[in-house]
């Protein structure tokens, strides 16, 4: 059987870094998030008994090694033990953003190929089951199920079943609030967030303060959102990223993700605040600076964005939506 399906990137306005269980990907922390509506991925699955191996195109290339590959493979056996079946699959895949970049391609991938493949395989899970599916995929895309705002609960059981992602406000709660996603440079990143969380732990001297504060700084997170507090949530995310990030810098080896451009626009972001147009940056795995603004402020963001030599594309997203099956196949 065929299906298709469209899932959405999602960024974190607190964090998750670290897991409690690498298998079942649980994390140590719970974490918020924002759906993002310019940024997804599309995806068509087909399970068919005729297919003697089970093939990959993501982007218009084949992939057939490779970690991404691997993940592709373990999640379509995963889906098949879950459907009991043997048959293997044909998947294509779209992102409309640079992969693998900390843009969150993961998150959207395994989204849409949990929603699609577990739809081709006849299985007809709801909201809940399919958040726990995408996050055995990879733990932030437990967060790319539903749209608006969301937030993964850590959960406390050891076999997963209470921890997925749940919507705590909807895509049109906060239509004044922007995220300005800046691509500094869209080249693969040299260490992916699976490895680098697993080196955080086990060499940062700091991770055990990550670990004591970031479940607060969640659970507070998702009061200010419903709450729509802008400079407190922009604030608590700009502390929480830059909180990550050092105990990034202070693995060892060094996961260092900024570029010169990244420094460069954390440092005009917090001149221009100190000028009175208030926003806040958030970063990932990667180069790319996420700031938040409000509306009023955007334009002028914007303008002033664009004369920042390095950054090759600049995206001004609001929430988006839910993933959803499509009637339309990629093949
Ligand atoms: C820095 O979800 O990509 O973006 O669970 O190993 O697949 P795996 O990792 P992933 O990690 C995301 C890390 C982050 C923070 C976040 O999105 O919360």
């Amino acid at each position: 059987m065929k299906a298709s399906a469209q899932a959405h990137s999602n960024i974190a306005l607190s964090k998750y870094w670290g897991k409690r269980d690498e298998k079942l990907i649980l994390p140590n922390n719970s974490s918020v998030s924002m759906t993002l509506d310019k940024f997804f991925t599309v995806t068509t699955v087909d399970f068919d008994s005729r297919y003697s191996i089970d093939s990959f195109v993501l982007n218009g290339e084949k992939v057939g090694e490779g970690q991404e590959w691997k993940e592709v493979q373990g999640h379509l056996d995963l889906i098949r033990s879950m459907a009991h079946t043997k048959a293997k699959a044909k998947v294509v895949s779209n992102n409309n953003f640079p992969t693998a970049a900390g843009l969150a391609s993961s998150a959207s991938g395994m989204a849409a190929l949990s929603l699609a493949g577990s739809k081709a395989a006849g299985l007809n899970l709801d909201k809940k089951e399919l958040s726990i599916l995408s996050r055995r995929g990879s733990g932030s895309a437990s967060r790319s199920i539903e749209g608006g705002f969301v937030e993964w609960i850590k959960g406390s059981k050891s076999d997963g079943t209470d921890s997925f992602g749940r919507q705590i406000a909807k895509e049109t709660h906060w239509p004044e609030l922007r995220m300005i996603v800046n691509i500094v440079k869209s080249g693969a990143k040299k260490w992916k967030s699976r490895a680098g969380m697993a080196q955080t732990i086990a060499t940062c001297p700091y991770y055990p303060v990550w670990e004591k504060t970031a479940q607060k700084d969640s659970d507070t997170m998702k009061e200010l959102v419903i709450k729509k507090d802008f400079s407190a949530v922009g604030k608590l995310a700009e502390f929480n990223a830059l909180k990550m990030h050092a105990t990034m810098m202070t693995t060892q080896p060094p996961i260092l993700y900024w570029h010169p451009v990244t420094m460069e626009i954390m440092q005009d972001i917090i001149t221009w605040r100190d000028e009175g147009i208030e926003s806040y940056f958030t970063i990932d795995a990667g180069p790319q600076v996420k700031i938040l603004c409000l509306e009023k402020n955007e334009h002028k963001l914007v303008r002033r964005l664009n004369d920042i030599k390095g950054i090759e594309k600049i995206e001004s997203c609001k929430a988006g939506p839910d993933a959803k099956i499509l009637e339309k196949h990629l093949f």
